[in-house]
């Protein structure tokens, strides 16, 4: 399945919060690729970046970016994202692309190249900046 996320309104009800909610994606993988503009549901991404959400694993905004786009009216991202319905297995380019900083953006108190104690990196996303 691929999805366009093309500059569009937002929902502009006062007491909306306009930008995606936590999900998982439970039959499919979620490979997105940024094209152009600021990505206000994401940290960790820039334009060019690639990010990849395995089967379950639960994302959405990082902590903070849903207060913060609350009285926002439009978005200006474009991106493009494709689902697949069988498991994406990861080349070993496509490893050596990985930067290893997407996964740890959940963290509340995640600075650049601040890695969290004990936590473990498998299956928890990838950014590639191409
Ligand atoms: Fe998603």
């Amino acid at each position: 399945m691929i999805c366009s996320f093309c500059p569009r309104k937002l929902d502009f009800d006062p007491l909306a919060v306009p930008i995606p909610y936590h999900h998982s994606n439970l039959q499919s993988e979620e490979m997105i690729y940024y094209v152009s503009g600021n990505f206000g549901s994401r940290k960790g991404v820039e334009v060019g970046s690639i990010t990849l959400h395995p089967s379950g694993l639960p994302h959405g905004p990082q902590p903070g970016l849903a207060e913060k786009a609350i009285g926002l009216h439009e978005t200006h991202e474009l991106a493009v994202m494709c689902d697949t319905f069988h498991p994406l297995r990861l080349t070993a380019f496509a490893r050596d692309l990985d930067d290893g900083t997407y996964w740890r953006s959940w963290y509340a108190n995640a600075q650049d190249g601040d890695a969290a104690e004990g936590a473990d990196a498998s299956g928890a996303g990838l950014t590639s900046h191409l």
